[in-house]
């Protein structure tokens, strides 16, 4: 297992985005070579990238690329800019400056937005109808079902294959809203993996989540880098997480991100600090001097 991750693809839809937005053949400037000589462009790539709200500046000439079966931790303090970094990433805003690309077109012209899964902050935090977990599951699928608004037998095995992937099959039936913390993360991550992602953005998915559910999470999630080659860009503030299984460690400071090693044992410290709310406020990005690298 782990090679194209074409075949596999239910609707057999994938891999056309390039020739359809007009992008391929031409080798995109964000490249990298895979085992088998093939080049393809990073899943999620920020190039340049500065952004603000309104006058207030939250990201700095932003660098960034996450490739197929890659896992890349952001931390970083709370106000840091990892939700702006993301929601930027997915389209959801516009930078002030710089371009981002998610499978080497341009954001704002991506049109298959199925080989994205994002599961954002706080996703469950409303959740008050007793939808079971299985609708919650499916309803990942809306945009790609047909005019008869059924799914079809692909379509059918995604959404038991995601939930088998995140261990909820036996939760299937209950509502969502009865579910602790970590079953309610576990089925929005099944929710996002219905339409078979290249990309999974995760926005700090272990907060108020169980020592349990968390080792469960982080397992599902070395399934999907290993075995699907899963793009995987997961903010967190629990260090337990990713260390380990991250392939990078990204720190957001002062408006960049900065790259930390594993060895690095005040990564652990720092995301400590974090949570026990010692290190509320975020460094300021205007007018200080760069950041050492
Ligand atoms: N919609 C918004 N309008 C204005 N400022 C915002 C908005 N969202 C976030 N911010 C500010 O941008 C900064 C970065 O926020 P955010 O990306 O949510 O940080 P993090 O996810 O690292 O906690 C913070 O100072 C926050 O107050
Ligand atoms: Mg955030």
């Amino acid at each position: 297992m782990g090679g194209s991750r074409l075949p596999r693809r239910a609707d057999g839809a994938g891999g056309d985005v390039l020739r359809r937005t007009g992008v391929h053949p031409v080798i995109p400037p964000d490249t990298t070579a895979d085992a088998a000589g093939a080049y393809a462009p990073a899943a999620l790539a920020f190039e340049q990238v500065t952004f603000g709200y309104q006058r207030i500046p939250v990201l700095r000439d932003v660098n960034l690329r996450i490739h197929a079966g890659e896992f890349v931790a952001i931390v970083g303090p709370n106000g840091s800019g990892k939700s702006t970094l993301v929601k930027l990433g997915l389209g959801l805003m516009r930078p002030t400056h710089g371009t981002v690309r998610l499978f080497g077109t341009p954001v704002d012209q991506v049109e298959e937005w199925w080989r994205v899964g994002y599961v954002p902050q706080r996703a469950m935090a409303d959740a008050a109808l007793p939808i079971s977990v299985e609708e919650v599951v499916r309803s990942g699928l809306v945009a790609r079902l047909g005019l008869l608004r059924r799914m079809n037998r692909a379509q059918r095995e995604r959404v038991e294959h995601a939930i088998d992937v995140m261990g909820i099959a036996p939760l299937r039936k209950q509502a969502v809203n009865r579910l602790s913390g970590g079953q309610q993360q576990r089925v929005l991550i099944a929710r996002a993996l219905v339409t078979d992602p290249e990309l999974l953005v995760l926005d700090e998915p272990t907060t108020g989540v169980d020592t349990d559910a968390r080792r469960i999470l982080r397992e599902s999630l070395e399934h999907l880098i290993t075995h699907e080659r899963v793009a995987i860009a997961y903010i967190s503030h629990e260090p337990e997480g990713f260390v380990g299984i991250a392939h990078r460690i990204v720190e957001m400071r002062a408006g960049r991100p900065v790259e930390r090693s594993h060895a690095d044992a005040d990564i652990v410290a720092m995301a400590h600090r974090i949570d026990e709310g010692r290190e509320a406020e975020p460094p300021p990005v205007e007018g200080g001097a760069d950041e050492p690298r």
